[in-house]
């Protein structure tokens, strides 16, 4: 199987403008310790995904390419495209087809966040399914903000609605989502929704049509957040603090997590404490080549 190629779409819909994404793009904005996008980048990376297309607006992908580079110096591969509107979420698969280039891929949302035990073996079983589609679903107390999936008694996908007014389940579908060869194709065929988007809902719904979605739900160890307002947001950082900070061990540190799947060796590492020396983020990194 050619390798899967990884997406973030740090741009366009999934950019709720507060006061200070004035400033500085809202993937950059740090959650505690460090910037939103290094969350969803990790999800990708702990799927064992090195090769990674950012998708930005036209103002932030300056931004975005100061912080990655070409994605070498953590032994991966980075590209940058511009979404110019905010078509939606599907549309990345119009734009980053010639990235995709016919591969497995797999898309996370820059302001997702995960985090729980057995995610990343959620996240590698996904990876190794070939045919069809695989996305997570996790309970929500407001599912109406989401896409929205339901379930027959036996626990099988059965419907999926994007933000609707009264959803038949309490469980949302995340911002990650695994895809075969064919999402560019179908992709191509979405029709705009009633609020104008190329709705990822939609592309989702004819993986369900064709038999071929695999629904996986994030049980009760599983956190999610999706930091579409300034409160989860803030929640988001809370916890990320709570939990590193109980454990010294980090949430979603990509150099950590490079590291350990091989990308890096101990001097590429090293290298990278140079720029963080006398910040924690930093004292980390050399923490963990010493363990
Ligand atoms: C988007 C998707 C929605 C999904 C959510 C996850 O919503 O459209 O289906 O549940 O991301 O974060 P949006 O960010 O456009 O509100």
């Amino acid at each position: 199987m050619t390798a899967r190629r990884g997406i973030l779409l740090a741009g366009g819909a999934n950019t709720r403008l507060y006061p200070a994404t004035l400033a500085t793009p809202k993937s950059l904005l740090p959650v505690y310790d460090k910037p939103l996008i290094y969350y969803s980048l990790s999800v990708l990376m702990l799927a064992g995904i090195r090769d990674i297309l950012v998708i930005t607006t036209p103002q932030t992908q300056d931004a975005h390419r100061r912080l990655f580079g070409d994605g070498k110096r953590w032994g991966m591969q980075f590209s940058y495209i511009v979404q110019d509107e905010p078509r939606g979420i599907a549309d990345a698969f119009i734009i980053g087809a010639d990235f995709v280039d016919g591969a497995p891929s797999a898309l996370v949302l820059a302001d997702n966040i995960y985090y729980g035990a057995g995610l990343a073996g959620q996240l590698i079983a996904a990876s190794n399914t070939k045919a069809g589609a695989t996305v997570f679903a996790c309970h929500v107390p407001s599912p109406e903000r989401f896409g929205v999936v339901e379930f027959n008694n036996a626990g099988q996908a059965i419907s999926l609605e994007e933000k609707p007014e009264k959803p038949k389940s309490s469980y949302a579908i995340t911002g990650c989502y695994f895809y075969d060869e064919s999402v560019c194709d179908v992709a191509a065929n979405l029709k705009p929704s009633a609020r104008g988007e190329l709705e990822i809902t939609d592309l989702n719904r004819i993986y369900l049509q064709r038999n071929t979605l695999n629904v996986q739900t994030l049980g009760r160890g599983m956190a999610w957040f999706d930091t579409g307002t300034p409160d989860s947001l803030a929640a988001a950082a809370d916890f990320v603090r709570v939990v590193q900070n109980q454990q010294n061990l980090m949430i979603a540190c990509p150099e950590e997590v490079a590291w350990r799947n091989g990308w890096m060796d101990n001097s590429m590492l090293t290298a990278c404490t140079d720029d963080l020396k006398k910040t924690p983020y930093g004292c980390y990194l050399r923490t963990i080549l010493s363990s």
